[in-house]
């Protein structure tokens, strides 16, 4: 399979790992020879096929993941413009919502299968000594969305010989999967950049009296959308329980000095209820407190 990966993070070098056979192209700012260490604390090291986002990449491109943060989005839309073929099939793993219209055009709907993931990788790189390092936290699952693009099926069958728990679903099902992540993303993520606290305290704070709210007023946002789910508040809570001792990405952007994933999460959701007349006075509040972080 024909394969590169967009991205040189945590989520990247987990997948090029696992596709190593295929010898994917990753695409970055930089990246050298690499160290994954699984949950038991094996270590093994991986030699990358890299390139900069600006060197050519002719292909043919079976399949791109791209594994970017938001900010990145950019460069890996414009590489996507240059470098991707009709028969790219084009897999997003970007945590929020705005990939269709971030990447529709160049791309179109049946090339697009955006994807969700619970894998959970920390990068930690030693950039002072130049050691490129990616801890798995948990191998878990990745939920695609079914287009029918002919190369849905060169990925598929790859992921089912690596035996990956790789999973295809309709573009419905994917929907609320989506949101429901977007959901919990929208109260997980900010309340702890805003308390600087791992995801199982935050159920303690007075500041979780916040979740209410936002999961109900973002309910509305998506049921506006025809794209129904409910129930959400008792999913999240039982989440920031089942991931108690982690840190959140925006909670870790924020100590690294990052810039967040807040606009393509809850920005996404403001800007949805803003058009569709909707009021999300909670969110509106947690977006600006964070982008004042
Ligand atoms: N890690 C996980 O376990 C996990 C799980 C589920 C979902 N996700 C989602 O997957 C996506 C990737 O996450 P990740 O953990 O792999 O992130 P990461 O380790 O921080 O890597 C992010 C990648 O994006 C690049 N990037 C960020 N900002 C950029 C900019 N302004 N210009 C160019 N490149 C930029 C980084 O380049 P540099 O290295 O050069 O900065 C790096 O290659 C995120 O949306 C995240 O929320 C991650």
């Amino acid at each position: 399979m024909k394969i590169a990966i967009l991205g040189t993070g945590s989520l990247a070098r987990l997948y090029g790992t696992l596709f190593e056979a295929d010898h994917p192209l990753m695409v970055g700012r930089q990246l050298g020879r690499y160290q994954l260490i699984e949950r038991d604390n094996t270590v093994s090291w991986h030699v990358p096929r890299f390139q900069r986002w600006e060197d050519p990449a002719p292909g043919p491109w079976q399949v791109v993941l791209v594994a970017v943060k938001w900010p990145g989005m950019p460069l890996a839309r414009q590489w996507l413009e240059r470098w991707a073929q009709a028969g790219t099939y084009v897999v997003p793993f970007l945590n929020g919502m705005g990939q269709e219209q971030a990447l529709i055009p160049p791309l179109t709907k049946s090339q697009l299968s955006p994807a969700i993931t619970t894998d959970a990788a920390f990068r930690s790189d030693d950039s002072d000594h130049d050691i490129w390092r990616v801890s798995i936290k948990d191998h878990g699952t990745v939920h695609l969305t079914e287009t029918g693009h002919a190369n849905e099926i060169t990925l598929k069958q790859q992921a089912a010989s690596l035996n990956l728990a790789w999973q295809w679903h309709p573009v419905d099902y994917m929907l609320r999967l989506r949101w429901t992540k977007l959901i919990a993303n929208s109260v997980i993520n900010p309340l702890s950049a805003l308390s600087g606290q791992p995801n199982g305290a935050l159920l303690q704070l007075p500041l979780w009296r916040l979740a209410e709210p936002l999961c109900s007023e973002a309910e509305s946002v998506a049921q506006s959308l025809g794209i129904s789910v409910t129930g959400t508040l008792k999913w999240v809570a039982d989440l920031a329980i089942s991931t108690a001792t982690n840190r959140s990405s925006m909670l870790q952007d924020v100590l690294s000095h990052q810039p967040s994933e807040i606009e393509s999460i809850t920005g996404y959701i403001v800007r949805q209820a803003h058009e569709a007349g909707i009021a999300v006075p909670t969110h509106q509040a947690i977006l600006h407190l964070v982008r004042l972080l």
